[in-house]
């Protein structure tokens, strides 16, 4: 069976939005319905795996009816697509996949996901979108920085691009110096980059003697990492650029599942006709109204390779009416994942926060990692955070940093040695950047 249409699409691209982008709220929410019913059927007929949590949890795909049914269904986790690697979760004979790729993980065994050459179009045509939300055009140069390879950065960008008809330079990560040389020959409108790696760009420009500002850049589509507000101003102020934040994942599909308008800059517009969004509280499971905050949820509703259904992303944040896209809910930037979270003597603190109270400050651009320690039975956190080259005198500066300090505690309400270092002593990520350095011993 088909994967159901809105209606026959026409033309390709207007400037602005394509027809299904434009739809009202009532027409996804239908083809939502259709897409749904089509997808639980899909995994169930051709994923071992959902047949067998199907049947035990006592549903099958005709029991869905209408959009709340879903929350019937049982949720996918991690481990799940573990177990099943690598090519277990495929609802397709291997030989009609066009590509894989995989994501890391911080242990254990990748997690692998597969594409028919429908899904690399569909995934081309929610990047095109997202690129054209951020505020690209057809003709446009864009400087793709994401890492290519198994990682999904690099060449879902690129399709899209080249789908949105942007003359696109296939950088990749690394080689910072080059990558400014490119900038400043190529003469790019956009650049696609995870928002750690930015910041690296602009020391290089600086490095070199180039004014940022002066560059070519118009726009940039930041995400692969959590990012905040704070570090926006920061990039927008030095490069005059519009910044916006992309999200997705390699399960889902890759970058491109839900992306910020340029116009608005309020949030994220998931593409609702693609990718079914669920908030839940990570306790108990159940399902959240919008506008609460919890972990977001998946289910593809047009993925012919690698269907999720109900997949738990461990990113937390709430869903929004559209705005720019009136038919798309929006959802809030993701300010960290569950398994980022760090407790410290029982608060909860994300390092996004510390980005904040770091950025807040004239004396640190944003380059900064967490570590934690134990001395005795306490635990400690230590915030290293990188002075601008302006601002470092050679004294460690510690009285702006102990004003950090008393901000976090008054803020976040933790007690934090934040210590500044002199500029480029810190490591410098290639793409997501790796914030927390947990030296507590195990166990
Ligand atoms: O990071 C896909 C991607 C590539 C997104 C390029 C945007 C740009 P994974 O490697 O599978 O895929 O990692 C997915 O990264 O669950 C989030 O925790 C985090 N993440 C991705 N985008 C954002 C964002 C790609 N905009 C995981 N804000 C996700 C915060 C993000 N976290």
């Amino acid at each position: 069976m088909a994967v159901p249409k809105l209606k026959s699409t026409g033309s390709g691209y207007s400037a602005e939005m394509d027809e299904t982008e434009g739809a009202s709220r009532d027409a996804i929410m239908a083809l939502q319905t259709k897409r749904l019913a089509w997808s639980l059927q899909h995994a169930y007929d051709n994923v071992a795996h959902y047949k067998r949590v199907f049947d035990a949890a006592g549903v099958h795909p005709s029991d869905f009816r209408e959009l709340s049914d879903l929350a019937k269904f049982p949720f996918t986790a991690k481990t799940d697509l573990r177990d099943n690697y690598p090519f277990g979760m495929f609802a397709v004979p291997r030989e009609r996949l066009v590509r894989v790729h995989a994501s890391s993980g911080t242990t254990g065994k990748p997690i692998v996901v597969g594409y028919t050459q429908a899904d690399i179009d569909i995934w081309s045509d929610v990047m095109a979108r997202s690129i054209r939300a951020a505020g690209g055009r057809r003709g446009m140069i864009i400087h793709n920085a994401y890492g290519y390879g198994l990682f999904t950065g690099g060449l879902g960008v690129h399709y899209g691009a080249e789908q949105l008809g942007c003359t696109v330079v296939p950088v990749s990560g690394g080689m910072t110096e080059r990558q400014v040389q490119l900038i400043n020959d190529f003469r790019p409108d956009i650049i696609t980059v995870t928002p750690s790696y930015m910041l690296a760009i602009l020391d290089e420009f600086r490095r070199q003697r180039l004014e940022p500002r002066q560059s070519s850049l118009k726009f940039g589509i930041f995400g692969a990492e959590p990012w905040t507000n704070a570090m926006r101003a920061e990039i927008e102020h030095a490069f005059d650029m519009d910044a916006t934040d992309i999200y997705g994942l390699s399960e889902v599909i890759g970058p491109g599942v839900a992306q910020e308008c340029v116009e608005s800059k309020d949030g994220l517009h998931i593409w609702e006709d693609h990718f079914y969004p669920e908030v839940i509280d990570p306790e108990t499971g159940q399902v959240l109204p919008d506008g609460e905050k919890g972990e977001l949820v998946f289910t593809s509703l047009t993925k012919e390779a690698f269907p999720v259904i109900r997949y738990r992303t461990r990113d937390l944040t709430r869903l929004l009416p559209g705005t720019a896209r009136p038919g798309m809910r929006r959802m809030e930037k993701v300010t960290g994942r569950s398994d980022d979270m760090i407790i410290l003597r029982g608060v909860n603190v994300f390092p996004t926060q510390i980005e904040e109270a770091l950025l807040a400050t004239d004396w640190c651009g944003g380059h900064f990692i967490i570590e934690l320690s134990r001395e005795g039975r306490m635990d400690e956190m230590t915030v290293l955070a990188e002075a601008r080259p302006e601002s470092w005198d050679g004294s460690g500066l510690a009285v702006h940093a102990e004003k950090v300090s008393i901000f976090i505690k008054n803020t976040i309400g933790i007690t934090a040695r934040v210590q500044a270092v002199a500029p480029e002593t810190l490591e410098r990520s290639l793409g997501k950047a790796k914030r927390v350095y947990d030296k507590r011993p195990r166990g």
